[in-house]
């Protein structure tokens, strides 16, 4: 079966439990998780939210009905089994959710990206620093393992003392090198292994049960005055350009995790080669190579893909952590042109939204700095044209396949406000490579102002990381540059503070951004996850205030920072304090009754500062749920449902957030009819009363299914939420017949 980051724990539950692999992910909770998943029928309606408005407030902001709660910052202590005292580190970006007891109890990989001196020790001067200062910063990057836990009143919280609980820093452990580079005389700078890791920018998964942690930004360490005098080791001073052949190469790779085995040593995949690695995203295929597609987060960087030598075994959990020590690394060429431009900043698009391309092998001499070695390698210009883009940061690969890109910005492209690309395989086959398997590509959603009258609804600017629901609608983070938020001079002016929108993909509103979370002063949220029932998305706030030093701030004197957050705010001056990168739980809250004093219902947990009023709600009919009946008949065509999809009509008399299910049976193997099922699902806001149009489309695999069945009985559940949080529930018995 095709697995994707989205899908992969129901893959797994596929996988059977027959192998040694499988019961040992039983007993870590996984397979539980996976078999409760694959039969619950319950939906979620986490994306049914009423969008906010931009905000430049210092406050961590969620919509009505839902509540955001910090579970842990920099500097919070928690510990292992044996009474090891750990230390949360800095700068928080990528995290990912591995269950233990399913959706309630689990653990999560994060990734600590960089240090901030200025607020841990003061002194922003590298050559400044004291060792101490220097050992102080090794010990805050690098990766967190949280035992975490939703208590009985739904609030998260670390576990603690657990075995679980880890660090890995700037300066420990050791970390082992794989592939073809891995204790090569050719590179001696690289060698058998590597003292921790840095610059974890954001990550990804694997269908076996591990985290991928990329290392972006590891050139800046000779900034941060990480020298042999200082360290005891020059390999913080990474090589580049040919002295990557002979100096250190420590850093720049993708590291892989075993979040479950506290005594398993970190991977370094020297394979996937060494650029400014963002993230990885899957494709498994069973029994074929295992496909990571990756981007090189720098302006004009590659977007890229492995290929892995060995086959994907679903359930053979020791072969599978094998695969990325061998294979190949391809980069995108692609045609007309790679980069999105424009006329000015904020200007007219001058380059064409879609094309074709091809995936361009990467020698395993490119490996070692995989940019300048490739751009050397096919000319300046030519890289320019046809393998730059504009600043790749997360990858994530849709249930079908599809390839989603988020190209953030690129100043030399005058590109302010970014978009989300999105690439198609030839064939749709992962494993596509050379000029004679073309893929297809199209600018799916461009950054800038929507022109939407909505207040919740005006557009995103610079997308980092992405993340599909269960439902399809496509979230993202943005991260556009402290240094240039909130200023009036600036294009993205509009956006305010950076902030996650989701994005629904079908229905009328599809590839509107609509508002859900707004940042506090001068942070990026990261690390969108979501648990697997979807009743929970945790979210890193990276580097709030972090303009502080910039802006005439003065160490110690919290009254000088430009953020409080989470402790105080600077918009109200609620309690001058240094402001920490966070982990933050959102949750939707319980249904409560509508608010019959009007003072605004129960009052929010205590460490949620109110979202700002959002202007003026839609129109409804306060107190009573939307009216629903059905347009469409009861007899439907089977061809509809595995092809394009089935088009239902609704009639609704006041705007709403619909979400349609659609539950059904399908025949087994011995004729008999299985338990009802959830084929689809669509999530659609409709915003005037009157006929709707919904359009049902299973998952690609469910079609194949449904192709071989002649007749399926199904219902149609239908729940609409007004504005005033009311909701009605409808269903419907459908059947549908082959023509
Ligand atoms: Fe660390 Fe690509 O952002
Ligand atoms: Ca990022
Ligand atoms: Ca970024």
């Amino acid at each position: 079966m095709d697995s994707t980051r989205r899908s992969f724990i129901r893959g797994i539950a596929s996988a059977g439990a027959s192998t040694v692999a499988a019961v040992a992910l039983e007993r870590t909770g996984y397979l539980d998780t996976a078999t409760a998943l694959a039969n619950t029928a319950e939906p979620s309606d986490f994306s049914a939210f009423r969008a906010i408005a931009a905000s430049s407030a210092d406050a961590f902001e969620v919509p009505e009905g839902y509540a955001a709660k910090v579970i842990i910052g920099y500097g919070d202590q928690f510990a292992n089994e044996d009474g090891t005292v750990l230390t949360y580190g800095f700068n928080n970006d990528f995290l990912a959710y591995f269950p233990l007891n399913g959706s309630d109890e689990g653990l999560l990989f994060i990734n600590h990206e960089y240090p901030a001196p200025f607020f841990q020790h003061g002194v922003t001067a590298a050559a400044s620093k004291t060792a101490a200062q220097v050992a102080l910063e090794q010990e805050s990057v690098g990766n967190s393992i949280l035992h975490v836990k939703r208590g009985a009143d739904g609030a998260w919280a670390v576990v603690s003392p657990s075995r679980y609980n880890r660090r890995i820093t700037g300066a420990g452990p050791v970390h082992r090198f794989t592939g073809p580079l891995a204790d090569n005389p050719a590179y001696p700078g690289i060698g058998e292994t590597a003292a921790g890791s840095l610059a974890n920018c954001s990550g990804g998964i694997t269908p076996w049960g591990t985290a991928l942690s990329c290392e972006e930004n590891y050139q800046d360490y000779i900034g941060y005055g990480w020298t042999a005098a200082r360290t005891g080791t020059p390999d913080y001073i990474n090589g580049n350009g040919s002295d990557a052949t002979t100096q250190p190469a420590k850093y720049g790779w993708v590291v892989e995790h075993d979040p479950y085995d506290p005594s398993f040593v970190g991977r370094k995949h020297t394979a996937p080669g060494r650029f400014r690695h963002e993230n990885t995203a899957f494709r498994a295929l069973a029994n074929k190579p295992f496909v990571l597609y990756m981007g090189d987060d720098i302006a004009n960087g590659g977007v890229y893909k492995f290929v892995s030598e060995l086959p994907y075994r679903p359930g053979r959990r020791e072969e599978n952590l094998r695969i990325l020590s061998s294979g190949k690394l391809y980069i995108a060429h692609w045609d007309p042109q790679s980069r999105r431009t424009f006329d000015a900043p904020g200007g007219t698009l001058t380059s064409p939204t879609s094309g074709t391309g091809y995936w361009r092998e990467v020698a395993e001499s490119e490996l070692v700095d995989t940019n300048a070695r490739i751009a050397a390698n096919v000319g300046a210009a030519e890289f320019q044209l046809h393998y730059a883009t504009n600043r790749p940061e997360d990858v994530e690969v849709d249930e079908d396949g599809t390839v989603y890109v988020a190209l953030t910005n690129n100043s030399t492209a005058n590109d302010t406000h970014g978009s989300i690309r999105r690439l198609r395989e030839a064939a749709n086959d992962p494993t596509s490579v050379g000029q004679s398997a073309q893929f297809t590509w199209e600018d799916y959603a461009p950054g800038g102002p929507s022109g939407r009258a909505d207040e919740g609804e005006q557009g995103f600017s610079s997308p980092d990381n992405l993340v599909f629901d269960k439902a399809g609608n496509l979230w993202v983070v943005t991260d556009i540059s402290s240094s240039v938020l909130n200023n009036p001079a600036n294009p993205n002016a509009y956006h305010r503070n950076n902030a996650v929108f989701m994005l629904p993909r079908s229905g009328p509103n599809a590839g509107v951004a609509f508002r859900f979370a707004n940042m506090p002063v001068e942070a990026e949220a990261t690390g969108p996850y979501f648990t697997p029932d979807e009743q929970t998305l945790f979210i890193n706030v990276q580097h709030p205030g972090e303009e502080t030093p910039n802006k005439g701030g003065v160490y110690g004197n919290p009254q000088t920072y430009t953020s409080y957050w989470p402790k105080g705010s600077k918009t109200t001056g609620q309690n001058p304090s240094a402001p920490i990168p966070s982990l933050v739980a959102i949750t939707k809250l319980p249904d409560v009754e509508p608010d019959p004093d009007g003072d605004g219902g129960t009052p929010p947990p205590s460490n949620v500062i109110p979202a700002p009023p959002t202007g003026t709600p839609a129109p409804g009919k306060d107190g009573t749920p939307a009216r629903l009946s059905f347009v469409s008949a009861a007899r439907q065509n089977l061809a509809s449902l595995t092809g394009g999809g089935l088009d239902f009509k609704l009639r609704i008399d006041e705007p709403a957030t619909l979400t349609v299910t659609l539950y059904g049976q399908l025949t087994t193997r011995t004729g008999r009819r299985g338990k009802p099922r959830r084929l689809a699902r669509v999530t659609q806001r409709v915003n005037v009363s009157g006929d709707v149009t919904v359009r049902l489309r299973p998952a690609a695999t469910l079609r194949v299914l449904l192709r071989r069945e002649r007749v399926v009985p199904a219902t149609l559940a239908v729940t609409a939420t007004d504005a005033a949080g009311n909701k009605a529930t409808r269903t419907k018995r459908l059947s549908f017949r082959r023509s």
